[in-house]
């Protein structure tokens, strides 16, 4: 091999490798962006539970928290309210599931399946996303003073049942529970 040769061989291969590092160091900057979007950051894995300090919402009151994103409605019912629920016949409703995560899927939609329970039953807690198009309902409002959706006119009742309006199901319930008097943990 000549001096020449052996020149133009080192140079070749301080090319490849040139190219091939270059290649790797590519590859690498595309794949960390995606790398980092698929691992939840340290405030999502904060929102994957929430606790709610109910003390100070008083009956005729309520609260939205938000969890995972999505508003969900705690409400603390009055007496009456609860009283108009109970009333209903389930069999008559549009929608006559619970649709209560913390029940069987089964479960029927009566008064006290869709609130937190027998002693517990002033308090409603549903993910506030109407089952139509997922607009927010508001609260305190629509012809059954549950909650109303402005967006093509669904009513809920005071359980949060469907009872008018193009909405196909009740609102949802999350999995959540009562972890003292006066805090409940969602999710
Ligand atoms: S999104 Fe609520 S009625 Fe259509």
């Amino acid at each position: 091999m000549s001096a020449n040769e052996t020149i133009e061989h080192n140079r070749r291969d301080f090319l490849y490798i040139a190219t091939a590092m270059t290649g790797v160091v590519g590859a690498g900057a595309v794949a960390w962006p995606f790398i980092d979007q698929m691992r939840p950051d340290a405030s999502t894995l904060a929102l994957a539970t929430i606790e709610v300090d109910i003390s100070s919402i008083e009956p005729g009151m309520s609260v939205t928290a938000k969890w995972r994103g999505k508003p969900i409605f705690i409400r603390n019912r009055t007496e009456a309210e609860i009283e108009e629920a109970k009333a209903v016949t389930v069999a008559d409703l549009p929608d006559t599931n619970a649709r209560n995560a913390n029940l069987g899927a089964d479960a029927a939609a009566t008064d006290v399946d869709r609130s937190a329970g027998e002693g517990k039953e002033n308090w409603i807690v549903m993910i506030g996303s109407c089952t139509h198009l997922g607009c927010v309902p508001l609260g305190q409002a629509g012809d059954f003073g549950g909650w109303f959706c402005p967006c093509h006119g669904s009513h809920y009742d005071t359980a949060g049942r469907i009872r008018s309006g193009p909405a196909p199901e009740n609102l949802h319930i999350p999995n959540y529970e009562f972890i003292s008097d006066t805090v409940i943990r969602i999710g």
